[in-house]
């Protein structure tokens, strides 16, 4: 989408805006990390992390994004007098880049599960038969590569072609569709035997399961579930017309958000308990466990179908952000370099995800920092870029744009309070970067150290 080019409606901005937040990180992503991290507490913490820090940054985010009008790098510039600035965008650029060379990694796993249905590969098997059928799926490096490639030939298809606005149509189809169903498995998942201990796991705290790491980790996918310190929500209100409101739209993307990771938990952890399983078992927990729940119910097979076609919606639909706005910094929104563009970053973020992708088979013990290069690079992305983004962009707002201006923009489509704004002023200055520089200090184990010199 160039410059000029704007959203064709309100809802259209705040459906592209959530179809990239919500994707893998709601659906994929937060059951296994609130699996590994404490479950009820790491849910609630995650859910602290999202209002008040993540909300801030995104209508931060917005506001930078709309005022400066231009792409993720030149925005920075636009905005203050010092070009250095621009890293933070080069930053995010960078980083979603890297981010799309493992979620294309499982976008691919969502193609395989999609075409072994047809197959009847799920029909009737036993819990531990899923979880070894799907360890055999990504095993397999000729199948596996193949898909993420098919993964990424669609993402590029559709942004090489400036289609997104396309998109908006569907997903006013698809999310609702997502919703309804989501609805259903969590239903069936409910009713499952044990269940309530499922529910328990994930809703009620047990303080004493948190870890620096586990608190790392719940900043770190709030920040990966709103999309946030990579500079995509700035490119995307870069698009936006003045009348859009723009905090009553960060509230409705967030809304949507925890509503649909909480579904994701409701439906996976009752299945968990029920089925007997381990809550920590990674990336691959919701692959071995949906399958399990979809066959329990009447036509499971094509509700589990129509899932995984919606939940390749949302991953794809994230996916396009992170191209749109690598192309949006590399072409400086000309059209006439787009296509090319497109399809080069296309095939680079595929060469480097081949390591990430073979991480589940041939490359499965080659291991660096103790992580293989699929959790080195989801770590590196979500617990460290993203969070130092979010940080940079924190303060570039707050510092470096005059108070001034971002309350104009902010006003502009909306009426909001003048103690709204001081309110959110307050935690863009102060508590998200202390709070970030916190949580890295902790997990440095800089306070340990410190307690240590003290007793
Ligand atoms: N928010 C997306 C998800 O949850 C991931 C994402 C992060 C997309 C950063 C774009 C930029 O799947």
């Amino acid at each position: 989408m160039s410059q000029q080019e704007q959203w064709k409606s309100k809802l259209g901005f705040i459906l592209a805006a959530a179809g990239s937040a919500i994707g893998l990180g709601a659906i994929w992503k937060f059951p296994y990390v609130a699996g590994t991290g404490g479950g009820g507490a790491f849910f609630l913490l995650f859910l602290v992390f999202t209002f008040v820090l993540g909300m801030p940054l995104l209508l931060g985010e917005f506001i930078i994004g709309r005022r400066g009008q231009s792409d993720p790098v030149n925005t920075y510039r636009k905005l203050t007098d010092n070009p250095k600035w621009s890293l933070i965008g080069k930053l995010g650029v960078f980083t979603c880049f890297m981010l799309l060379s493992f979620y294309s990694v499982v976008g691919g796993w969502i193609i395989l599960y999609i075409l072994k249905i047809f197959t009847g590969a799920f029909n009737g098997l036993t819990q531990d038969q899923y979880g070894a059928l799907f360890g055999e799926i990504i095993a397999n490096p000729l199948t596996t590569l193949t898909a993420q490639l098919v993964f990424l030939f669609i993402t590029i298809l559709v942004v090489a072609k400036g289609v997104q606005k396309g998109i908006e149509v569907a997903s006013k189809v698809m999310m609702p569709a997502l919703l309804i169903l989501f609805i259903g498995l969590v239903i069936r998942s409910l009713s499952l035997e044990g269940a309530m201990d499922g529910v328990e796991f994930l809703l009620v705290p047990d303080f004493s399961k948190l870890t620096s790491e586990s608190i790392l980790f719940a900043l770190g996918q709030s920040f990966f579930t709103l999309s946030l310190g990579v500079s995509v929500m700035v490119t995307y209100a870069s698009y936006l017309p003045k009348k859009q409101n723009l905090p009553q739209s960060a509230i409705s993307i967030i809304a949507l958000n925890i509503v649909i990771a909480l579904l994701a938990g409701l439906a996976i952890f009752p299945g968990v308990f029920s089925f007997d399983l381990e809550p920590n078992a990674g990336p691959v927990l919701i692959f071995s466990v949906l399958p399990a729940v979809f066959n329990q119910m009447p036509f499971g097979m094509y509700f589990f179908l129509a899932f995984l076609i919606l939940f390749l919606f949302a991953a794809l639909t994230s996916a396009f952000s992170m191209v749109e706005i690598i192309v949006a910094a590399v072409t400086k929104n000309k059209q006439e370099k787009r296509k090319k563009t497109t399809w080069i970053v296309g095939i680079l973020i595929f060469v480097v995800g081949i390591p990430s992708c073979l991480s589940y088979g041939v490359l499965a013990d080659v291991k660096l920092f103790d992580k293989t290069f699929f959790d080195l690079v989801d770590f590196a992305v979500s617990n460290v870029l993203m969070p130092l983004g979010a940080l940079l962009i924190a303060i570039f707002v707050s510092r470096k744009v005059s108070k001034d201006v971002l309350y104009e923009e902010l006003r502009q489509g909306s009426r909001i309070s003048q103690s709204f704004f001081s309110i959110w002023y307050f935690l863009l200055k102060y508590v998200t970067p202390i709070a970030i520089i916190v949580v890295f200090l902790d997990v440095l184990g800089l306070f340990k150290w410190i307690g240590k010199l003290f007793s």
